[in-house]
């Protein structure tokens, strides 16, 4: 297992966490898995022994449910596995029950601490972008839990690339602590990521922890053209995430995956994994797994190496066109880009 620097911090994380959102597995998470203790004892094991040494998880999942089995599922060994949760989803129907005010924010860190049973949060997420509550409330509020020791490092998830400058540039200016990543999703299926959120990561020494690496599943190989995939899979259910506005565009990369697979003698998934993997900025790969053998295939990919023949073909096949203002910046500004821009543009302008 490689271990990789989170952004511009001194955490050192494996390129694999192991993610919880089927941990539980109600309401709405119960299409993606239904682990109890026992199954998340065994999933969080096999990851340990393939070097995984982040849990990522959320209050919101399974309300509540995910954390309270990940600090029951970990016991002591808690001490050597960095924990990493979020807030700001709903976790009740009042006013103040959601977002990320000073007072969701104090509240719901300390009712995650307790269900995680600990009494620290390695990594503190924001879920989500508040655009009704004013950016240095929300970042004075995280400062505060670093400062009382409860969180360790502050990172952002979903945000828009002109939220997370605006919030970098609060931290700054009020000298708190800043973000340290973004969790984001970004995959072969869609690599809208790479436009802004990869760049702005490069330029800002921001981790990219990758949510959804298989894009839910549909690049795993077993959703193929004019086939349907396995029963109890995800994406037979009425599971929406990621949508998927290329259908084409996708069965075509899922037949380059399963190619490429068979010339490693290994799964799609695997190669699906390894290429976001190689990509820059990409700190880690949050993997979700609703069976251990699906666990047991994703933390080998930690171990595949894609020629660069293998990862320009999956460039090509998931390509889309550039957007503006960058198809402009590629034609008209070659000569003033820097190392950020060139992630994007590079091999668009020859
Ligand atoms: N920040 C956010 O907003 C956000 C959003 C979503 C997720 N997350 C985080 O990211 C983690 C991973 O998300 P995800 O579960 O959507 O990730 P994913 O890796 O894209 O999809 C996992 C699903 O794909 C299928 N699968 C996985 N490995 C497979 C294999 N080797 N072969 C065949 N099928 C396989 C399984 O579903 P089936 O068996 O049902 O097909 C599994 O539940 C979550 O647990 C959570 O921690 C964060």
């Amino acid at each position: 297992m490689e271990y990789r620097q989170l952004g511009a911090s001194g955490l050192r994380v494996s390129t694999i966490t192991l993610g919880t959102m089927g941990f539980g597995g109600t309401g709405w998470a119960s299409a993606v898995g239904q682990i109890g203790v026992e199954g998340a004892r065994r999933q969080i094991g096999l990851a340990r022994d393939a070097g995984v040494n982040m849990i990522d998880t959320a209050d919101v999942y399974s309300n509540g449910l995910s954390e309270e089995i990940v600090g029951k599922a970990l016991g002591a060994g808690r001490e050597d596995m960095l924990l990493a949760t979020k807030v700001r989803m709903p976790m009740g129907d009042g006013p103040n029950d959601a977002g990320l005010s000073r007072h969701h924010i104090m509240r719901a860190a300390e009712a995650s601490l307790r269900r995680l049973g600990t009494d620290y949060i390695d990594l503190y997420q924001v879920h989500e972008w508040d655009g009704q509550t004013p950016l240095q409330e929300t970042l004075a509020a995280l400062d505060d839990l670093v400062h009382a020791g409860k969180v360790r490092y502050i990172g952002a998830s979903n945000y828009a690339a002109w939220h997370l400058m605006k919030a970098l540039g609060v931290s700054e200016l009020r000298n708190y602590n800043r973000f340290v990543s973004q969790q984001i999703y970004y995959s072969l299926q869609n690599r809208d990521a790479e436009s802004e959120l990869v760049p702005v990561s490069l330029d800002q020494g921001l981790g990219i922890l990758v949510w959804s690496p298989l894009a839910g599943g549909l690049l795993s190989g077993k959703y193929r053209r004019g086939t349907t995939a396995p029963e109890g899979s995800r994406h037979l259910s009425d599971w929406d995430e990621p949508p998927v506005n290329d259908e084409d565009r996708l069965y075509n990369t899922i037949e380059l995956l399963i190619e490429i697979a068979e010339l490693h003698s290994t799964s799609a998934a695997q190669v699906a994994l390894a290429y976001t993997m190689a990509k820059p900025g990409v700190t880690s790969l949050i993997v979700g797994a609703r069976t251990e053998q699906q666990l047991a295939d994703n933390l080998a990919a930690a171990d595949l190496q894609l020629s660069a023949d293998d990862i320009s073909r999956l460039d090509a096949v998931s390509a889309e066109p550039l957007r503006y203002p960058f198809w402009h910046q590629a034609k008209t500004s070659s000569d003033r880009l820097g190392p950020a821009d060139l992630s994007l543009l590079g091999r668009h302008i020859g």
